[in-house]
């Protein structure tokens, strides 16, 4: 059925909805968006191009790709309207709040406008969605620094156009670094889109209630941003930062096995892969190839990172357990390294994620679907009668 959930009886807590969108297979590290492997779209394809395969099932032709860029183009700008929002939020509110609220403020400006029974209304809600969340993200971080938000530029490329909104000024030209350019393109492409994890399976949720595309973008964005899940990329910095120093490692390590500390080494383990995030892979390439522009080889917490997935590939705990290391292990080493504050890796991650939450929510709402409404497995007192305060003891 195109229902949200459909409920195995004797497993209610393993749930599952059909989808042709994204495949993992866990156990052999394979990730398939629409049949294509994920190594093969981060080296030979582009942000925009995946965001159309995830859209529309296929990659584009050449005029298929040019109209669909041109189109997110013409949708890059937010209504001047939206940038008063920000004034209502401390300067140091934590940006994934913000994104929050003014991803779910697009309701206000575009929804009366969108009938989501219509397909290109739905398409239009796409388009500004994969338009503007960039726009958006870049606002935030400027906002937080006090400095003006800079209007996105036609000329650039989606990568070059982030990095131009989050550090260009009026003052002077963008100077766009291409190998940084790249790499932000590479970790958009990389969190496009992975089946229905904890977000996604939000935005569904949402979705199946017919709340409007921009309000299920919104509940998708707020579940992504515990450490547990799209907070992880932050976390990971943090966590190198607080281990600061190679020496100090076994003691982390030694705190992750301990059953009575809650510390977990970030960016380890995932609720599918029981073997190595294939994302993670091209990222740490990624991560060498900024690194390497920026003369960073030799940076600390690279060091750190690169002893933690060594041992965790060696010692008996967590290979045992197959902790092998997830997407966000790396990706938070590039984020800083290109300049981008740690509190605002998960909104990086929020704004590569959109194209994934719209194919789901597209394809959901597309065909005949029911709200979901997820049963539960009852283990609370039987029935009894009230006691008046004055009875009880
Ligand atoms: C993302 O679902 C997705 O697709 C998500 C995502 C996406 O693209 O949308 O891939 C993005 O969320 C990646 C995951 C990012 N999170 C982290 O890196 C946080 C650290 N990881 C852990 O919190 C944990 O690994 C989870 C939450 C990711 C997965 O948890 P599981 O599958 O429920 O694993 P578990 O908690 O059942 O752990 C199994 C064992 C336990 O030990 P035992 O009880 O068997 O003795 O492994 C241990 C856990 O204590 N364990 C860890 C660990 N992760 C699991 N021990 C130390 N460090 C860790 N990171």
């Amino acid at each position: 059925s195109k229902g949200f959930f459909t409920f195995d009886p004797g497993f209610v807590s393993t749930a599952a909805c059909e989808s042709k969108i994204t495949f993992i297979d866990g156990a052999k590290g394979v990730l398939l968006h629409r049949g294509y492997p994920i190594e093969q779209l981060a080296e030979q394809s582009d942000y925009l191009e995946v965001c159309y395969l995830l859209m529309y099932g296929d990659l584009p032709t050449t005029e298929q790709k040019a109209k669909f860029i041109a189109t997110i183009k013409n949708h890059t700008m937010v209504h001047e309207q939206l940038r008063n929002f920000f004034n209502g939020f401390r300067r140091d509110a934590h940006p994934m709040a913000i994104m929050c609220g003014v991803v779910g403020a697009l309701s206000a400006f575009y929804h009366d406008s969108l009938d989501i029974s219509n397909e290109h209304h739905r398409e239009i809600a796409a388009f500004r969605l994969i338009s503007k969340m960039p726009t958006l993200a870049a606002m935030v971080y400027k906002y937080s620094i006090g400095q003006p938000f800079m209007y996105p530029r036609n000329d650039l490329s989606y990568g070059e156009n982030f990095l131009h909104m989050m550090f260009g000024t009026p003052c002077e030209e963008s100077n766009i670094n291409p190998v940084l350019a790249r790499a932000m393109d590479r970790i958009f492409l990389l969190h496009a889109d992975h089946e229905q994890n904890a977000s996604t399976s939000t935005v569904r949720l949402a979705g199946s209630s017919g709340a409007n595309p921009f309000a299920c973008i919104a509940s998708g964005i707020a579940a992504l941003w515990g450490p547990a899940h799209g907070g992880a990329n932050e976390a990971v910095l943090n966590m190198l930062e607080e281990i600061g120093d190679e020496k100090h490692i076994d003691t982390f390590i030694a705190r992750a096995k301990d059953k009575d500390d809650p510390f977990r080494l970030m960016g380890f383990g995932h609720r599918v892969y029981k073997n190595f995030d294939p994302r993670a892979k091209v990222m740490k390439q990624s991560c060498d190839e900024v690194l390497e522009e920026l003369g960073l080889e030799n940076d600390p917490l690279l060091k750190i990172a690169k002893r933690l997935e060594k041992i965790a590939l060696e010692d008996e705990y967590f290979v045992k357990r197959k902790l092998y290391p997830n997407v966000d292990f790396y990706s938070g080493i590039i984020l800083k390294a290109i300049g981008i504050p740690t509190e605002m890796f998960t909104v990086i991650f929020a704004t590569g994620r959109t194209p994934g939450w719209i194919a789901h929510w597209h394809e959901m709402i597309s065909g005949p679907y029911r709200i979901g409404r997820p049963r539960q497995l009852y283990t609370g007192s039987e029935k009894r009668d009230f006691v008046p305060v004055d009875k009880r003891k």
